[in-house]
């Protein structure tokens, strides 16, 4: 308690948190935001809040984005009322005392608090299919509930986040100048990226219909339930915002199918599991009732697309000298790159079958 970086204490006692504190201390394993886990005493109960920082580094528009997850959190809450469980199925703010869902502090830190989810917990790596399942429903169910959202329509809190398009054209300039002399030990890449150049506008040419989405679906998003396994809340709400539905199955798909860590350099352990993209597919599609013809035949798809995308990213920030991404070695961001482009040579390689799993059960 005494070595943590934050007053966690004095940000505590500006929200509505009833009772003495005990104690606080880090918590997770998330890159973004800095997590707490505080832990009050109300007579004879104890509770447990989550407490973060909001990366205003990353996120450039705190207040935007507390918007954001403050009306989603509300709506959540309501479609689930009568669930008795519902303090564990949604994210519960806690305002400060003046109402606000957000803390800001004498630093310009900006702070939020949430009810902490007892008897569930997130993995960092997804270790069965039928979590896959369990995540890709919850995620699924998540922009089930969220369909229906009262206008108007949420900020873009990233604007074009998934605009591959773009994302392409930043690559392409990047290789142009060549600003750290990299280019040349990245040859295979960019023809890799090159050659295709001509899948990045599919789905913005579609006109899938715009809906809410998650943008961070990896598996360490989801709480399972310590009891039964079953995807019990989406947290990580920091990019919600309006996007495609497949955006958010396109990113399970890259961050749950292969086994491998995202900077692995074996590429040998790099490949795209049948089972678990199945387990994906059947999850997603119970739950994401609401799928149009459109976005179903864009499903697999998606997942090629998103893994490329985020392949295209790790490429240009290698070439522009690593100013995004955080690196911890030589040639980190390449060695992302292309677990990234194997991951699409092998979607690629089962493309086909994967099509018609998603036929054959939607
Ligand atoms: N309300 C909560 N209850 C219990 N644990 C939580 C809650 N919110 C977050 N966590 C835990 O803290 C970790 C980091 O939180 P997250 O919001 O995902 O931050 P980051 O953006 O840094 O990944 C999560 O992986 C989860 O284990
Ligand atoms: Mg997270």
């Amino acid at each position: 308690m005494l070595n943590l970086k934050h007053d966690v204490r004095n940000i505590a006692r500006q929200f509505r948190i009833h009772g003495e504190f005990l104690n606080a201390e880090t918590y997770g394993s998330g890159h973004i935001n800095d997590t707490y886990v505080a832990t009050f005493q109300n007579s004879d109960v104890r509770k447990r809040y989550i407490l973060q920082r909001i990366n205003h580094n990353i996120f450039k528009n705190p207040v935007a984005l507390m918007e954001n997850i403050e009306r989603v959190t509300t709506h959540l809450g309501k479609k689930i009322e009568s669930n008795p469980d519902k303090i564990r199925r949604v994210l519960t703010l806690i305002l400060t005392h003046d109402g606000k869902s957000f803390y800001r502090d004498e630093n310009g830190n900006y702070w939020r608090v949430y009810i902490f989810i007892e008897n569930a917990r997130t993995f960092d790596a997804v270790e069965s299919p039928r979590q896959a399942l369990e995540a890709a429903r919850a995620f699924g169910n998540f922009q089930k509930l969220l369909a229906d959202l009262p206008a108007p329509r949420l900020h873009d809190t990233i604007p074009d986040f998934h605009h591959t398009p773009k994302r392409f054209a930043a690559l392409e300039k990047t290789i142009e100048t060549d600003a750290v002399n990299r280019a040349h030990l990245a040859k295979a890449e960019i023809v890799f990226a090159l050659k295709h150049k001509t899948i990045c506008n599919a789905l913005l040419d579609a006109k899938l219909p715009e809906r809410v989405t998650h943008n961070d679906t990896k598996f360490n998003n989801v709480m399972l339930d310590d009891a039964t396994g079953e995807g019990i809340c989406v947290i990580d709400l920091d990019t919600v915002m309006p996007g495609l539905g497949l955006y958010d199955f396109g990113d399970m798909v890259r961050t749950t199918t292969s086994p491998a860590k995202e900077d692995e350099r074996d590429l040998s352990k790099v490949a795209m599991q049948f089972p678990m993209f199945e387990a994906l597919a059947r999850g997603y599609l119970e739950s994401a009732n609401f799928l149009t013809k459109a976005e179903k035949q864009f499903l697999t798809f998606s997942g090629k697309l998103i893994t490329f995308e985020i392949g295209v990213r790790f490429l240009t920030d290698f070439l522009a000298g690593d100013t995004y991404f955080k690196v911890h070695r030589d040639g980190h961001n390449l060695d992302r790159c292309r677990t990234q482009f194997k991951l699409v040579e092998s979607i690629e390689r089962q493309e086909e079958q994967m099509n018609k799993l998603v036929e054959a059960i939607s």
